[in-house]
């Protein structure tokens, strides 16, 4: 029988109102030390009340050296529970679960003022960039480690559904997985199986401390943009090796490069469809297909063809937060997002995220 996408899904213990996911999506809301501000309850709230099964909040740094963009969540002390309380408050009046996404940049700051004297944290020296960066020892990947442990537990405690560990897009999870700049040759590089050590350990580490059945997911890139990097099939190696250690749900992305493929967007093109449906076949929890979906017929299709088992968007909720309302309603012309990325520069500019197609001004 045909699936329903608005029909609710069981995740673990979670039901969720249907197979709607928002995607993370950084808002630049947070104040400039990364606290929760009445902007973005406000966001959140009209979030919460568009009826999305699972909202998956804007990546928040696990530690200031992992701050990745400006007016970023921070979630790399206890300081910041309550405000974070705030945001799952907002959005479970709504009856919508909530997931909070953690990150470390590592020597990827492009979404930063850089600072000429900060020393950022690479994996291993590039000369892809310009910012002054060095190699990170052991001790301190250790502590990043800890780090992103800590930062789930924070998010457990504030009442979050779930925590989505951010490995993908080139930040520092992507950064480890990446032959092209990890060139480590001590327990973390080297090989295919050094390169996986940062997230299991992560895994591992957050296991430890927010226990076994706290739902935790990863937003993975399974394969990096340039075809001399990391490969589909080690990618499919890898995530099935994550979900043994311990992940409960996957959402495919790119990994180096190729986050924001997007050619030709006058065409609705979910373009991470072949990675999904490859990440569907080989792992046993549920999948989770994200880029360039607009429409409720691309959604059902996709379900329905067995390439994902819930569908996100990011950029149709910045337009119309409440479009699943809209669906449900009736109204099932597709989004208004034209999948165009404009969005993404009202967030560098520090402003809070709006859609720049239909606020020009912006
Ligand atoms: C303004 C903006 C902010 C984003 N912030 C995040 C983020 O915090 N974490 C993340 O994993 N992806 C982030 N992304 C990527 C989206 O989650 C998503 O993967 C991408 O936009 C493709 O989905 P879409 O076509 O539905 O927009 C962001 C994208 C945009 C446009």
């Amino acid at each position: 029988m045909a699936i329903n996408v608005f029909e609710p899904y069981v995740f673990g213990e979670m039901v969720l109102k249907n197979r709607f996911v928002r995607s993370a999506t950084w808002d630049a809301t947070a104040d400039d030390d990364g606290f929760v501000t009445d902007t973005s309850v406000e966001l959140y709230r009209k979030l919460g009340q568009g009826h999305i099964g699972l909202i998956v909040s804007g990546y928040a740094f696990v530690s200031p050296s992992g701050k990745a963009a400006v007016r970023q969540y921070g979630v790399h002390s206890d300081d910041m529970i309550p405000g974070l309380k705030r945001l799952v408050e907002a959005v479970h009046q709504g009856g919508s679960k909530i997931a909070l996404q953690i990150v470390h940049a590592g020597s990827q700051v492009n979404f930063l003022p850089q600072q000429s004297d900060t020393e950022y944290l690479a994996v291993s020296k590039r000369s892809d960039i310009q910012i002054k960066h060095r190699e990170m020892n052991d001790e301190e990947i250790q502590e990043i480690i800890s780090d992103f442990a800590k930062a789930a537990l924070r998010g457990k405690e504030a009442g979050f559904d779930a925590v989505q560990l951010h490995g993908c897009h080139g930040y520092l999870m992507s950064q480890m997985h990446s032959p092209l700049l990890n060139h480590r040759m001590d327990k973390w590089g080297g090989s295919p199986e050094n390169r996986r050590n940062f997230y299991l350990e992560v895994i591992r580490e957050v296991r430890k401390l927010v226990g076994d059945n706290f739902p935790l997911m990863i937003k993975y890139g399974i394969k990096d943009e340039s075809e001399s990097g990391l490969s589909l099939n080690e990618g499919l190696e890898t995530i099935s090796q994550l979900v043994d250690a311990g992940i409960d749900l996957v959402e495919v992305s790119a990994n180096v490069g190729g986050s924001l493929i997007n050619a030709d967007n006058t065409v609705e093109r979910p373009y991470f469809r072949e990675w999904t449906a490859a990440v569907k076949k080989t792992v046993n929890v549920p999948v989770v297909m994200v880029g360039g979906i607009r429409s409720v017929g691309m959604s059902q299709d996709i379900v329905n063809g067995g390439d994902a088992d819930l569908v996100a968007m990011c950029r149709p909720f910045i337009r119309e937060p409440d479009l699943i309302t809209r669906w449900e309603r009736g109204d099932t012309s597709p989004a208004k997002c034209v999948s165009c990325f404009k969005c993404l520069g009202v967030t560098i500019r520090g402003k809070p995220i709006e859609c720049a197609e239909e606020n020009p001004q912006l």
